[in-house]
């Protein structure tokens, strides 16, 4: 059980070393192009996500100095609604269509692939909680509500939680995929 906490999203500081055989044979320093078209869409959009969730924090880390609630509101639920929905496509993509390919392809990753949905399963409950906060938050900006702020404070908290599991689960699955597609194709 222990090892197995040791590989949750919430608590692992990178994959561990048996996972890593395939970025051992096609290292990161090697991600160059020509790199094959699927692995550098997939490195693109994985920039994509960071560079949202970096706008999320700096929207945070904006209304945590200023206090202004109305441009936080303006700013961030758009930012927010596109991420909800990018990030959650792409996790079905993901899980749906290319891990169980992955998984014929390279059975003996499979272990990894597992720890790759699971980490999806986590993100998702965070990004329904996000969902729940932002609502909350926009409802309360419409109504005046008095708790306003508080509403504000609990959206801000969980977007800043969801920074450090995201970026994980972005970099290991990299580690994965992206050798994976490069060194043994996806026609499998
Ligand atoms: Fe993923
Ligand atoms: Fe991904």
């Amino acid at each position: 059980m222990s090892e197995l906490d040791d590989r949750s999203l919430a608590s692992r500081t990178g994959l561990p070393p048996e996972l890593l055989y395939l970025r051992d044979a096609f290292p990161r320093d090697r991600w160059t192009s020509p790199l094959d078209q699927t692995a550098a869409f997939w490195l693109q959009m994985h920039l994509g996500f960071r560079e949202h969730q970096a706008h999320m924090d700096g929207l945070v880390g904006r209304w945590r100095s200023d206090g202004d609630a109305a441009a936080l509101h303006r700013q961030l639920i758009p930012a927010l609604q596109s991420f909800l929905q990018h990030l959650d496509g792409h996790h079905r993509v993901e899980s749906g269509q290319y891990f169980p390919m992955m998984r014929r392809i390279e059975p003996k990753i499979g272990v990894g692939i597992d720890l790759l949905d699971r980490d999806h399963d986590a993100i998702h409950g965070t990004l329904e909680a996000m969902f729940r906060d932002g609502l909350a938050f926009h409802q309360a900006v419409t109504a005046r509500a008095p708790d306003l702020a508080d509403k504000a404070n609990r959206l801000s908290d969980r977007i800043a939680g969801n920074a450090r599991p995201l970026l994980r689960h972005l970099e290991d699955e990299e580690d994965i995929v992206i050798p994976l597609i490069q060194l043994r194709g996806l026609q499998g």
